[in-house]
């Protein structure tokens, strides 16, 4: 397992990062790995060099931090050897102040994450999203607070647009509060629109780049080829969540298969390899309901791709440039 700087943060993560939606009773039809299988994955991550785990207090409503929390407890290793990340944002109860990223909100949801986790601090507290109700100067002025006190030690945001993300940090840097260090982004062979504007910006501002669904929730797994299997997260109601152009997605899984047949390996993991190898990404966050795959998945911790074989995914699954991103190419040939 490689190791990289979280950001530009002096921390230390591994390339593959745990993901834990799976975890509890059933978010959102995701799967619902129980305690004791839970036990057993994070072991073996743990086991394969994975000192990174993601959770959210949304997923499973705490119960996947809850899992976590346990398994990391039952595996023994100790708080400081692990890199804990957890978000804030969701709806967590029925009270009007219940989500969002308002002071109260998130000075509320990290003692209840801190408690579900069994931790006394956590290591990136990501916003999950946006909240545009909220004024962003109290948002950022929260999350500085947690790190003064010791209750997050770096923090992060997830799905905002660049300008969102740089506009925060903005407001950061001139109160002289902490800044987001990460991103964690949806990003893989089905879909590269991070790489326009996100991808860039976390390039020029040295943040960490966290890739979610990096398997586009199974289908660059290959078995919706045949159909939807039974039991599967997008034969539920997640079928269509992630957008995916079915032509392109055919050539990707073609591409694929090429690859992970030279190396003998599963068209999973040659797609966690790529994305693994990505300019800007810091750390794959795989996703697994089975011990099965997670055995597959993290196995792209030790499968380097060639330049040829990196190029040749890279073509199937292009798209063409937005605007303005074609005309900044285009731009790049005049007045030489
Ligand atoms: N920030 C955000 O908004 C956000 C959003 C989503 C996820 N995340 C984070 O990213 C993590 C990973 O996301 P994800 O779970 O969506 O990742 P993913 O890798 O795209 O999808 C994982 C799912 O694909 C299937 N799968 C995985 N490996 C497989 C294999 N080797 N063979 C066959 N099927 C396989 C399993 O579902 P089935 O068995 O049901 O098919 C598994 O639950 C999450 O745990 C979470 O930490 C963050």
């Amino acid at each position: 397992m490689a190791y990289v700087n979280l950001g530009n943060s002096g921390v230390k993560v591994s390339k593959l990062c745990l993901g834990t939606m799976t975890f509890g009773s059933g978010f959102r039809g995701v799967g619902s790995v129980s305690q004791q299988d839970a036990n057993a994955m994070v072991k073996y991550a743990l086991d394969h060099g994975v000192n990174f785990f993601d959770t959210a207090d949304v997923y499973s409503r705490g119960e996947s931090e809850q899992v976590l929390g346990k398994a990391l407890k039952a595996a023994g290793v100790p708080r400081e050897d692990v890199i804990i990340a957890t978000k804030v944002r969701g709806r967590m109860g029925d009270d009007v102040n219940d989500a969002g990223l308002s002071r109260k909100h998130i000075l509320d949801s990290v003692e209840k994450s801190l408690k579900r986790l069994q931790v006394e601090y956590i290591d990136l507290y990501q916003i999950h999203g946006w909240d545009p109700s909220t004024p962003l100067k109290e948002t950022m002025e929260a999350l500085n607070d947690l790190v003064r006190w010791g209750k997050v030690r770096y923090i992060g945001a997830s799905n905002l647009a660049a300008w969102q993300l740089a506009k925060a940090n903005a407001i950061a840097r001139k109160h002289g509060w902490a800044r987001f260090i990460t991103y964690q982004g949806y990003y893989s062979l089905a879909g590269r629109d991070i790489e326009h504007e996100v991808v860039p910006l976390c390039l020029d501002q040295r943040m960490g780049v966290l890739t979610w669904s990096p398997l586009a929730g199974g289908l660059l797994t290959g078995k919706y080829r045949k159909g939807a299997p039974k039991g599967t997260r997008l034969s539920g109601e997640l079928k269509g969540f992630i957008p995916a152009d079915e032509k392109l997605l055919d050539k990707v899984l073609d591409a694929l298969e090429t690859v992970s047949k030279a190396h003998k390996t599963t068209l999973a993991t040659a797609a966690l390899a790529w994305l693994a190898q990505r300019p800007g990404v810091t750390s794959v966050i795989v996703g697994a309901r089975t011990q099965e795959q997670l055995t597959q998945n993290l196995a792209a911790a030790d499968l380097e791709l060639s330049a040829k074989e990196l190029a040749a995914l890279d073509a199937a699954s292009a798209t063409p440039l937005p605007y303005p991103q074609w005309m900044i190419e285009r731009q790049k040939t005049y007045h030489k």
